[in-house]
């Protein structure tokens, strides 16, 4: 079913052509004066040159042949040849009636809908979640279901951080603090054996509290540094000990990440890590050398990417480190082709940090020379900060980088100081007010988020993000429940839904915007951004 606009555009542009304009100069686009017309057309006057013609005569014989158009209640000129168009409410009506009768909302589907893969979220082994994978969350969830909702066949995928060199890290400082696992890293002989009693010790909280340490020290002290490098080389090439001992690190993880996303309303369907394209590094080391893209490095093994005409120099891939351990872009490089071999995605959204732009650039351009996807078929969706009011990234008053919990956390009271205020669920029973404040969080974080333009950075503003008036998420739910209550109080008093009138000038702007939905989705499938208006 096509929209008003889209259908009232055809008949414009018939109008124009029957008078020798081209089509694409007769655009139809929203009024510029909502008040005197509902779309205009400019097409007179770009036209006028090209016809020689004068716009104000071109513009009335168009308006002459638009005037027997039932859906249409006035058709004028203003200016020099602008053509105002106003739909009946009759139309208006009409088109309200079929948005109302369709699930889909007057939305499309794709006419050729394609494989899709969305990397995002971006969670990593131990290092606590921080707001930059609150942005990866929601926007990738958004585009995730976008997607999925237009027709596409999607997949969320999560790439888990638990290959790189904080699992050396944590590996090192656990083996420190405890003896008998020391020991046991390096006494077992089964990479698969069930995870020993001593390491099922280890919990999300330990492992919190010793990344932090060991990665500062790793930063100071350079043979700290190279034991951990060690052990990231020992874990990869499947050292039993270190290997069980990760095991027990990401399952625990893993539970507690996948709660936190639930909680904000994001789920992934594969939850693989860096480690899953492990297996397939052999291989592709095989493969990258065999085709003369594998080059020594003193030491380490690299894969050129810089071209000619670049306007700065881009860094070659590192594929194999003087450790002789895969690094960041290997596992990425690795996971491309697991994902080609597994679902051959046309199209891979990788919805991550703008500041790893170069990262993405060097690994898409490693692929294409590889041959594990075509150009344009990796995309790198890159967004901007989440500063503080100093326009810095977010810093906790301590000046540490802030945790994804504790701003939840931080959003949720302010949740509930702002239904007290508000008078609000004050009757509930305890547990419905928490799940209620929980709501009105996920609601501000996520519109607040989603409210900018993804590539620009935007102000933490806890008190506004959570005001029930406004541009909010707390705004629109609570707009929600009301029309609920009222549809319910409708009902209650035996009112029977009818078909749609539309008279008054609010409900035009209404079946205009709902006119306009499945516009907005392309554009936003499009740009992968919210689009304006
Ligand atoms: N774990 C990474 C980080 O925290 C993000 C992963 C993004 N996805 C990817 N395919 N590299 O920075």
């Amino acid at each position: 079913m096509s929209d008003l606009k889209s259908a009232l555009g055809e008949a414009v542009e018939a109008a124009f052509v029957a008078e020798g304009v081209p089509a694409e100069l007769a655009r139809v686009t929203a009024s510029d004066r909502p008040d005197l017309a509902d779309f205009q057309s400019n097409g007179a006057l770009a036209a006028a040159k090209r016809v020689g013609k004068n716009p104000r005569e071109i513009a009335a014989a168009v308006a002459e042949r638009l005037k027997s158009d039932p859906r249409l209640s006035a058709v004028e000129i203003a200016g020099p040849g602008f053509l105002n168009l106003k739909l009946a409410d009759a139309a208006l009506a009409e088109r309200a009636n079929a948005i109302a009768a369709d699930p889909r909302a007057g939305a499309e589907t794709l006419a050729r809908p394609r494989r899709v893969i969305v990397d995002y979220g971006g969670p990593n082994v131990a290092k606590p979640m921080h707001v930059g994978h609150l942005r990866a969350s929601i926007i990738g969830e958004s585009i995730k279901r976008l997607y999925r909702f237009r027709g596409d066949e999607v997949i969320g995928d999560a790439h888990f951080g638990d290959w790189g060199y904080q699992m050396g890290l944590l590996i090192g400082a656990v083996m420190d603090e405890h003896p008998d696992i020391a020991g046991l890293v390096e006494s077992l002989d089964d990479k698969d054996a069930p995870i020993p009693a001593a390491f099922e010790r280890i919990t999300l909280a330990d492992l919190d509290r010793l990344y932090p340490q060991a990665a500062a020290k790793g930063k100071e002290d350079p043979a700290y540094r190279d034991r951990a490098r060690k052990l990231t080389a020992e874990l990869q090439a499947h050292k039993p000990g270190c290997y069980v001992l990760w095991r027990q690190f990401r399952a625990v993880t893993q539970v507690a990440l996948e709660r936190d996303f639930h909680a904000l309303g994001v789920d992934f369907d594969w939850w693989k890590g860096e480690s899953d394209a492990d297996p397939l590094i052999p291989e592709m080391v095989a493969e990258l050398d065999a085709k003369g893209l594998l080059v020594d490095d003193q030491g380490a093994r690299i894969v050129r990417v810089a071209r000619e005409g670049d306007k700065r120099e881009l860094p070659p891939l590192l594929v194999v480190s003087s450790e002789g351990s895969a690094m960041y872009g290997t596992t990425d490089l690795a996971t491309i082709l697991d994902r080609k071999r597994t679902f051959d995605p046309e199209l891979v959204i990788y919805c991550v940090d703008q500041r790893q732009a170069d990262h993405f650039e060097i690994v898409f351009r490693a692929a294409y020379l590889a041959g594990y996807a075509a150009e344009g078929q990796l995309e790198h969706i890159g967004f901007g900060t989440m500063n503080g009011t100093d326009g810095k990234p977010f810093k906790t008053r301590e000046g540490g980088v802030l945790k994804l919990n504790d701003l939840i956390e931080m959003t949720r009271s302010k949740a509930r100081e702002r239904l007290h205020e508000a008078g609000l669920g004050e009757n509930l029973p305890e547990a419905e007010f928490e799940d209620i404040a929980g709501k009105v969080a996920v609601a501000a974080l996520k519109f607040a988020d989603l409210q900018n333009f993804r590539g620009t950075s935007y102000v933490f503003d806890l008190d506004r993000f959570t005001s029930f008036e406004g541009k909010t998420g707390p705004y629109l739910l609570y707009q929600a429940v009301r029309v609920k209550s009222l549809l319910r109080k409708a009902e209650a008093e035996g009112a029977t839904p009818g078909p749609v009138v539309v008279a008054e000038p609010a409900e035009r702007d209404l079946v205009l915007t709902l006119d306009a939905f499945e516009t907005a989705l392309q554009e936003a499938y499009d740009k992968k951004a919210e689009c304006a208006g």
